[in-house]
């Protein structure tokens, strides 16, 4: 979407095409976030720590998208999800789009095996949640 988008000045009469066509943007929307994905804020933080052009080009895309959104699609609250800025940063780390879909995936194969394991024990409709019980995170320290 952002290589057919190309420059930031494109981006708005893009969005507004796509949700007049009865499109979906890409990357906006989650079934249960109806604010900030708090991974996308994450990964956002991420690519401006990488930077380049597809990353400020992310951004104002972002920016755009949600005024778009927030007036054509009034009170469904869109926002970024996990995967907007996830390509950002898996393209500006040089991994190949090819492999965008797997390395995402590879993240998320721990918890999904985890859930087929406990499916399976009951053999019953599951809700998945879950429980952190690992160490806490390691704490920055400051560079003197
Ligand atoms: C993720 C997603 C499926 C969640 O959908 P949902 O919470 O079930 O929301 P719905 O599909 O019921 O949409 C509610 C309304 O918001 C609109 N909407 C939701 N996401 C939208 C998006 N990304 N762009 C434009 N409009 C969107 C729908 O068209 C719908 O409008 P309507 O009330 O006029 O019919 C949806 O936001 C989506 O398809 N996003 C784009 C694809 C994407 O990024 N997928 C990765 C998700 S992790």
């Amino acid at each position: 979407m952002l290589d057919a988008i190309g420059r930031a000045e494109r981006a708005e009469q893009w969005i507004r095409d796509a949700v007049r066509h009865g499109e979906k943007v890409m990357g906006f929307g989650h079934r249960v976030y109806k604010t900030d994905d708090p991974r996308s804020v994450f990964l956002k933080e991420v690519a401006r720590g990488l930077g380049g052009p597809l990353v400020e080009l992310a951004e104002e895309v972002e920016r755009t998208t949600v005024g778009v959104l927030a007036e054509l699609k009034p009170g469904r609250h869109l926002y970024t999800n996990v995967e907007f800025f996830a390509g950002v940063v898996m393209h500006t780390c040089g991994i190949p789009r090819a492999m965008f879909t797997p390395t995402f995936a590879s993240g998320r194969t721990i918890g999904w095996s985890a859930h087929v394991m406990e499916q399976a024990g009951a053999n019953r409709l599951i809700r998945p949640s879950a429980r952190y019980v690992g160490p806490p995170a390691p704490r920055r320290v400051p560079v003197p």
